[in-house]
């Protein structure tokens, strides 16, 4: 099969195609024939060798996938050759083929296109578990969101609209931010042309917002951590702008909370959240308030330029890699 690999860490413009050997499903994985992939910022870390695991070299990048299933490892009881299904991967979806765990391999909804799917899983997931399971976020509340026309940032927006709060959406350039509007924010920051803090301040008539949806971190962070009102929570999800220090005096007066939220750890440790949150959102995607954003789609050769449209801020939603003509 082909495959993009990754030889050294170093930068992504080091990866190249090469024709490999396809991997095999162990007991309770399943083989899927790749049909798209959506690239993720995650990639470019991983391929950096500064990510929270080390895959062993060679190895593809590829956090997600979807397609259909080819065959499937022992144990295996949801799936069967022929299955059109999505997955969150370790790494390898950008390859022709790839392997999944089953409890991380989840069904197409009717309707949904191959590219959608492949952009699903980790955008939409990641945001749920953060705003659900940490955020605890609560109807009529208000979230702020940075990097709100990004892949995470933008689940997150059409996800709070789904659970009932006011969305304020903050991100760099006006045409990102009529992207988050078109989705469901009810308002918008330019956080490169305007100050965050006095905006949401502004808008939310001095209250501060209850949670804020955080993939940016950097010098963000702090006037985001400005702009939660009493009882915020700040949830840690990226740090595509720099690991920021919380200064702790600024949580306790006002009983703030600042959560870390990792979708690759939460996956583990509380698989049945992990379903629920699944579920959710499919029902969600039936009832047509989810519409996945794909904005990009490139063939497996490109998959470098890919990446790099994430790493240069000029994507917005989500990137998708598909390995046969439409
Ligand atoms: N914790 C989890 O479970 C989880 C899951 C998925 C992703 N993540 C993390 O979330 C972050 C975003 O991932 P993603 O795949 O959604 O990325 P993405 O699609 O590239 O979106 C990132 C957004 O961040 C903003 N940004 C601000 N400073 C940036 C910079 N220096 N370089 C690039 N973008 C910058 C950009 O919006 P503006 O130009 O509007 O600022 C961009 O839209 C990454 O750190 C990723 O690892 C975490």
């Amino acid at each position: 099969m082909r495959a993009v690999l990754c030889r050294a860490w170093g930068a992504i413009d080091e990866l190249t195609i090469a024709e490999v050997p396809p991997p095999a499903p162990s007991a309770g994985e399943v083989l899927i024939a790749v049909k798209a992939t959506a690239v993720n910022y995650a990639d470019a870390i991983m391929v950096a060798g500064r990510y929270q695991t080390k895959p062993p070299l060679p190895f593809s990048p590829g956090l997600e996938t979807a397609g259909v299933v080819v065959a499937c490892g022992e144990g295996v009881t949801r799936f069967s050759p022929g299955d059109r299904v999505m997955a969150i991967l370790a790494y390898g979806g950008l390859a022709e083929m790839a392997v999944a765990p089953e409890a991380e391999t989840f069904a197409i909804p009717a309707g949904m296109s191959f590219e959608e799917a492949g952009a699903f899983p980790i955008a939409y997931i990641s945001s749920h578990v953060a705003l659900r399971w940490q955020g605890r976020l609560e109807p009529a509340e208000t979230l702020l969101v940075l990097g709100a026309a990004g892949g995470v940032g933008l689940t997150a927006v059409e996800i709070g609209k789904a659970m009932g709060a006011r969305v304020i959406a903050a991100a760099s350039t006006p045409e990102k931010l009529a992207v988050a509007r078109e989705r469901g924010a009810d308002a918008v920051v330019n956080y490169a042309s305007e100050d965050l803090t006095e905006r949401v301040m502004a808008l939310t008539s001095d209250r501060g917002a209850d949670v804020c949806f955080d993939p940016v971190g950097g010098a963000l962070f702090d006037a985001a951590l400005s702009s939660l009102g009493w009882g915020g929570r700040i949830l840690l999800v990226g740090f595509v702008g720099g690991v920021p220090q919380i200064p702790a005096n600024r949580l306790l007066v006002k009983h703030r909370a600042a959560l870390g939220s990792s979708l690759r750890y939460f996956r583990w440790h509380a698989p049945d959240k992990l379903r629920r949150s699944v579920d959710e959102l499919m029902r969600w995607y039936g009832e047509g308030r989810l519409r996945p954003c794909v904005t990009h789609r490139l063939p497996l050769e490109a998959s470098v330029e890919a990446i790099r449209l994430l790493t240069d801020r000029k994507a917005h939603g989500k990137v998708v890699v598909a390995m046969e003509p439409r």
